[in-house]
């Protein structure tokens, strides 16, 4: 099999990348990244010498870029994570969320269509269902549940799952969907809520929770989710959406306690801030399709997930400190020796961080 893997250089891309390598040293794993601020190439050095691996710098919108790819390599499966895919960000500046989310997923299922593919697969999310009360605890997310947005970014991304039953439909493309609740493990970009805390903390500095912390997350650790991505490969039905989670609810103040407890930390670090905009309050997966027609069952608990991480970026201070000091943007460059201009996007991180 050869595989495409977009926004492979980013968390949960780089992660799959990985699994696949491990479980499938036959595939040859082609992959696509734009290297945004999000995109870390030195995440991927272990395996940049594999002779079965391909790394491309490129933009899922650029189609002239990506057909030439499919020419090249005439992959059989296509599985794309690239996004931007934090919501401040959007909230922020949504345009970036639409191109890179909606038209870049469609140039993609063009170049599918065009070269033909055996599979192309979307890595949505849950929260292209809205989010649910704090205080209904028995409703989950099915597959099944309208698609009720919030944010630009679960906007866009329920946009692309639009787009993709379209051209499954229209078009026969044999597409599959998985939505998946939030990830959390190595190698994700300290942004987001538990690496941001770890880091944060092991620094000493304020931990800000939105508002009153009470938001509830369903999360699960990444090597679930890629092993969950093989299988719906492997033996999922074309057309079909697929909803991965495993019933793992914590509330935002929860975790970051937890982190606090785990490193030593005092609560007197944790800081309420000003509550995101249009904050979703409950996301909670029902996975019972998956289980079932699949066989998949998560198999990290998160007591055990969660040690394994704050391990992880303790063992691993380098890489999150590249990040904040905004030196792994240079990586790419000292790779490959190009002296390409690149805007210095890390600044939006050191502005609001440090
Ligand atoms: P990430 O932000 O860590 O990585 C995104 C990657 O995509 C980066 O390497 C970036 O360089 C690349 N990219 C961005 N725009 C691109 C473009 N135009 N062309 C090519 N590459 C581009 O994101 P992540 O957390 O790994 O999420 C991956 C996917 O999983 C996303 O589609 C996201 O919506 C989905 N998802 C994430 C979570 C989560 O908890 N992180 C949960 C459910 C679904
Ligand atoms: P995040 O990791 O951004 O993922 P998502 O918004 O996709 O669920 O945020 C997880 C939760 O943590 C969310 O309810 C917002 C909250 N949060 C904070 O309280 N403080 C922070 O600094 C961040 C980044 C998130």
């Amino acid at each position: 099999m050869r595989i495409i893997v977009t926004g492979g250089a980013g968390f949960i891309g780089s992660n799959f990348i990985f699994y696949m390598m491990k479980k499938h040293p036959d595939y040859k794993i082609i992959c696509l990244d734009k290297l945004t601020y999000a995109g870390n190439l030195s995440t991927l050095k272990d395996v940049m010498d594999e002779p079965n691996f391909r790394f491309v710098k490129l933009d899922i919108c650029d189609r002239e870029g990506v057909y030439k790819l499919f020419e090249e390599e005439h992959p059989d499966l296509v599985v794309n994570f690239a996004a931007e895919s934090h919501i401040d960000r959007s909230i922020e500046n949504p345009e970036i969320f639409l191109q890179t989310n909606i038209i870049g997923t469609s140039v993609l299922m063009d170049a599918c269509r065009k070269y033909g593919i055996k599979r192309y697969h979307q890595i949505s999310t849950d929260e292209v269902y809205g989010d649910l009360p704090l205080d209904w605890p028995d409703l989950f997310f099915r597959e099944d549940t309208p698609l009720h947005t919030s944010s630009p970014y679960s906007s866009s991304k329920a946009s692309a799952d639009l787009l993709v039953g379209a051209y499954g439909r229209t078009y026969g493309l044999p597409v599959t969907i998985s939505r998946c609740s939030n990830n959390y493990g190595p190698y994700q970009f300290p942004e987001k809520l538990i690496p941001l805390m770890i880091q944060r903390a092991l620094d000493d500095k304020p931990l800000p929770v939105y508002g009153e912390g009470q938001n509830v997350r369903d999360w699960l650790y990444v090597e679930d989710h890629c092993k969950a991505i093989d299988l719906i490969l492997e033996k999922g039905t074309v057309g079909e959406v697929y909803n991965i989670g495993g019933h793992n609810e914590m509330h935002n103040i929860g975790i970051v306690k937890l982190i606090c407890d785990y490193l030593g930390k005092p609560y007197s670090l944790i800081e309420h801030v000003t509550d995101r905009k249009g904050h979703d309050q409950r996301y909670a997966i029902d996975p019972t399709k998956i289980h079932e027609e699949l066989g998949w069952l998560p198999e990290t608990v998160f007591k055990d997930g969660i040690k394994k991480t704050i391990q992880w970026y303790l063992d691993n201070k380098e890489w999150w400190e590249n990040i904040i000091s905004g030196d792994y943007q240079n990586y790419y460059q000292e790779m490959y020796g190009r002296s390409e201009e690149r805007k210095n996007e890390g600044n939006y991180f050191s502005r609001r961080l440090l």
